[in-house]
């Protein structure tokens, strides 16, 4: 696709326009030439389109720049974008034309960090934290973490789809449209394998993509030279093989995983051809996000903790820095150095962190909301942290922006200007999700039954038994 000569006639007069209306996002307009396309659905009426120019990641100065066209139009052929631009440039032909109304458009949300698959619930850690323990405490006397890992043990593989759905389902009712989400409350090889098979199950049936990812999360208290060598030698080359994740993470920190037993588990994933990230940097500088940067980590994600030596670090490496704000939101600790980590070139990403302990965030858009307020990234630069940059730290080229090659995956908001989407908390009110050209409800999209959305977030038996 050529770029529209200068001053050639409707075309350049629309995206003139389309500068001239531009405000702070700091955008550009582009229309590519559209004579001759055949589209199966276009997508008029589109009052702000505003997304990263092409596959992140973006660092630095690029982290805030946004493609921004207004009365824009997107063609779609297949699931995927073939053009778009000002509507008035439009010269392909549709099968269908859909009008929007004159709403904003910003890519489908990408999620890169989930713990969504769990059963029980952490309503006595929460009373606990309010009267004034600490989540490391509670995790060091077996709640917290471990607490989840046996309600989860306890459940069989049906709730454990179930309630995964409902969460995917208020997730995907936020805008995203592809989610990351790890095991790790498993434990043992083969309780974690069970944890990526049911992932695996429900990604099976959902319209949303779903990134699984394998997390090491906690050590065994009882054998921990053991656990490792049970990861080493059978979990990891059993998930390599049978394609249940392409990932691994590890929780490096004071009451996790050292930074000597990540690197062996995160060495031995890379040498299998997995990808890794980790948890790192989240309450104490233990040397993971210099872990990360020396392993070649996709990503490192937490860096609550971090300071000028670990933005140094990861100012020289490719990892992408994830900021989880509902974290630390949460748990009330220091918030990740967001605007130090842009200006110093670090590509960012955020992410929901979903989990029933610290950091029970429901919506993807109130993370990258949240980064505004806890992190001083700018509008532009948290819907880039939330689109193209969170699909770089899942290593995916075609999410995360809109354009030509692009996945048909968006966001309709109620609202004519695209930084609605993180001027509000939790949204500016319900968002319209479209996936591969489809648009989904969040029951249709996390691939449950109809009435899926909003199911109830309990199993039955009553949840707190064998806690110490
Ligand atoms: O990213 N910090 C480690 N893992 C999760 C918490 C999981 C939990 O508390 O259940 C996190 O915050
Ligand atoms: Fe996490």
């Amino acid at each position: 696709m050529s770029e529209p000569p200068a001053g050639g006639g409707a075309t350049a007069e629309a995206a003139r326009a389309a500068t001239a209306t531009d405000a702070a996002l700091g955008a550009t307009a582009v229309a590519t030439d559209s004579a001759g396309l055949e589209a199966d659905l276009l997508l008029t009426g589109i009052a702000d389109l505003a997304t990263p120019d092409g596959p992140g990641p973006h660092r630095g100065p690029a982290q805030g720049r946004l493609r921004r066209v207004a009365d824009a139009a997107v063609a779609v052929s297949c699931g995927r974008v073939v053009w778009l631009g000002p509507a008035a440039a439009w010269r392909g032909r549709a099968e269908r034309t859909v009008d929007l109304g004159g709403r904003a458009v910003v890519p489908g949300l990408v999620d890169p960090h989930t713990h969504l698959l769990w059963a029980g619930d952490r309503y006595d850690d929460l009373e606990a934290r309010h009267a004034g323990a600490s989540y490391e405490a509670i995790l060091a006397r077996g709640g917290g973490i471990r607490h989840t890992m046996r309600a989860t043990a306890a459940a069989d593989r049906a709730t454990l789809v179930r309630l995964a759905r409902a969460r995917l389902a208020s997730l995907a009712a936020s805008g995203a449209t592809t989610v990351e989400v790890k095991s790790g409350y498993g434990g043992s090889a083969a309780a974690e394998i069970a944890s990526l098979e049911a992932i695996a199950e429900v990604a099976s049936s959902a319209r949303v993509r779903v990134v699984p990812t394998l997390l090491l999360h906690v050590p065994d208290p009882a054998d921990r030279a053991g656990q490792l060598a049970e990861f080493e030698e059978r979990l990891l080359p059993e998930v390599a093989r049978r394609g249940l994740a392409r990932r691994v993470d590890v929780f490096v920190e004071a009451e996790a995983f050292t930074v000597p037993e990540a690197e062996r588990v995160l060495r031995a994933a890379l040498a299998l051809g997995l990808d890794v990230t980790l948890h790192a940097d989240q309450f104490h500088r233990v040397g993971g996000v210099e872990l990360a940067v020396r392993v070649g980590a996709r990503s490192v994600d937490h860096l609550e903790a971090s300071g000028p030596e670990q933005i140094a670090a990861l100012a020289a490496g490719d990892t992408v820095a994830t900021l989880l704000p509902g974290a630390s939101l949460e748990l009330g600790g220091g918030h990740a150095p967001g605007r130090a980590l842009v200006d110093a070139g670090v590509p960012v990403a955020v992410g929901t962190d979903l989990n029933p302990g610290s950091s029970p965030v429901y919506a993807t858009s109130l993370a990258m909301a949240l980064t505004l307020r806890l992190n001083g990234l700018r509008p532009a630069e948290a819907l880039v942290a939330g689109t193209a940059n969170a699909a770089a730290a899942l290593g995916l080229r075609d999410a995360g922006w809109l354009g030509p090659g692009s996945r048909a995956d968006l966001v309709v908001l109620p609202d004519r200007d695209a930084r609605a989407l993180v001027a509000g908390l939790a949204g500016p009110g319900p968002v319209e999700t479209w996936i591969g050209g489809v648009r989904v409800t969040p029951g249709e999209a996390a691939g449950a039954a109809p009435d899926g959305h909003g199911a109830p977030d309990r199993h039955g038996a009553p949840d707190g038994h064998g806690e110490p």
